[in-house]
């Protein structure tokens, strides 16, 4: 089963994986929690050069294909050997970061951006996405506490992460079978046993 978290800066969509990845192995899946941009050797490089801050004039089509390319490698070095062996594969953050910050945030053609990525994924697509939304003024200043963690998308305009956020819930929206929303304003553990439940109760139908 592949399962996507998708959601603003500063939603605790990596505190969740590691905490889902946890409860499950626990009741004895087999299951990998990876991270988009990265999750590779190469894909870690990559995702250098996108959060680097001295980044400044990267383009919006650059950032896709970047980010592309991180996860060209991601699925078929990680995702596709593990899917087929069995397991559980949550990835924090798939191409519907694509299309809601590159295409919702920077306004490039989501149906084109959806065309580049049959390419690139290979048509694997997630079986259940759990969207974390959260305001970007309560995601971001989540994230200024952790200076350590800011990178060069979390200084785009408050009006980028507003059209992000909007995105996601369109994209929600739009396919309610395969999403999940969570409101990620609630404490850590009020995240987490929802999301628990949901998970869970999609494995039990499985
Ligand atoms: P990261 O530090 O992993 O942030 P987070 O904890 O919020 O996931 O940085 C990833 C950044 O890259 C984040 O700002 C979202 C952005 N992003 C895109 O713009 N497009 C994408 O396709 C992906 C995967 C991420």
């Amino acid at each position: 089963m592949f399962v996507t978290l998708e959601g603003p800066e500063g939603s605790g969509k990596t505190t969740l994986c590691a905490r889902l990845e946890h409860m499950l192995v626990k009741k004895g899946h087999q299951v990998i929690c990876v991270r988009e941009p990265g999750g590779t050797v190469i894909g870690q490089q990559v995702r250098d050069v996108l959060l680097d801050q001295r980044n400044t004039g990267m383009l919006p089509e650059t950032e896709f294909l970047l980010f592309s390319a991180s996860r060209a490698q991601l699925i078929r070095e990680v995702v596709m050997p593990h899917l087929e062996s069995g397991a559980i594969v949550l990835c924090d953050r798939f191409l519907d970061s694509s299309l809601a910050y590159q295409g919702y945030g920077h306004r490039l053609d989501v149906g084109v951006l959806e065309k580049i990525s049959s390419f690139v994924t290979s048509g694997i697509a997630p079986d259940m996405t759990i969207l974390l939304d959260i305001s970007p003024d309560e995601g971001l200043s989540r994230r200024k506490q952790d200076p350590e963690s800011w990178n060069r998308l979390d200084a785009y305009s408050i009006d980028f992460h507003e059209r992000v956020r909007k995105g996601f819930l369109r994209l929600a929206e739009n396919s309610p079978n395969r999403w999940k929303v969570v409101d990620a304003s609630q404490s850590e553990d009020a995240i987490f046993t929802e999301a628990s439940t949901i998970l869970l109760s999609a494995l039990d139908k499985r």
